[in-house]
């Protein structure tokens, strides 16, 4: 079994990016697991706080989620143009302490997706991740991309990609990208 996780980068209720990846998971080739995981509980990044009181629950547990996985996916929102600070703010976490970096990121196979009610699907923050994924050392497949743009028409009001097309290009994403994961990323 690959198991997959994906990371909803939106603490919004009816958020596109979270309904993204409830798509996937629904979309997988045989053999391949999908677990979706969102950002609620995790604190603001305060260096002092991890100095007095380690890391909070909420970050050990995506820590533990990222470093079990095969492959991550990361859903990305686009907040002016750019990553929002909350999905940014929970990777820098689970980025501590540096010792552990290594063992939680580097060389993890991780892709990116993406929705936005704008034209270009989250083009620009996905683009920001890039350097983000490089200092981390994980894997980048870029095999291939899924920008859902007009993701208010793209989802109906179930959350639900309808176009078949669409669902196509997302099971084709996925398969492509569990290959990737199996294989250990080459
Ligand atoms: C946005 N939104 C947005 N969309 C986009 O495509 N490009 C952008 O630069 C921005 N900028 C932006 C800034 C801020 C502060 C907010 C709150 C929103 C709209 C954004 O894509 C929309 O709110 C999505 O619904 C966010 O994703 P979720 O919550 O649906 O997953």
């Amino acid at each position: 079994m690959t198991r997959l996780l994906g990371i909803a980068g939106s603490l919004r209720r009816g958020s596109f990016n979270a309904a993204l990846l409830h798509n996937a998971a629904e979309l997988l080739p045989d053999g391949v697991s999908l677990e979706v995981r969102t950002l609620h509980g995790i604190p603001l990044y305060d260096a002092d706080e991890e100095a007095e009181h380690g890391l909070p629950a909420a970050v050990t547990a995506l820590k533990d989620a990222i470093a079990s996985a095969d492959g991550v996916i990361l859903s990305t929102p686009e907040y002016n143009n750019g990553i929002p600070g909350v999905f940014k703010n929970a990777i820098d976490w689970a980025s501590r302490p540096p010792a552990d970096t290594r063992k939680v990121f580097a060389g993890r196979p991780f892709a990116i997706v993406g929705a936005s009610p704008g034209g270009f699907g989250t083009i620009m923050s996905q683009n920001h991740w890039l350097p983000v994924l490089r200092a981390l050392g994980v894997d980048l497949w870029t095999g291939g991309s899924m920008m859902v743009s007009r993701a208010g028409q793209a989802l109906n009001a179930d959350g639900q990609i309808e176009d078949p097309e669409r669902r196509e290009q997302l099971r084709n994403f996925l398969a492509d990208f569990a290959k990737f994961a199996t294989r250990g990323g080459d």
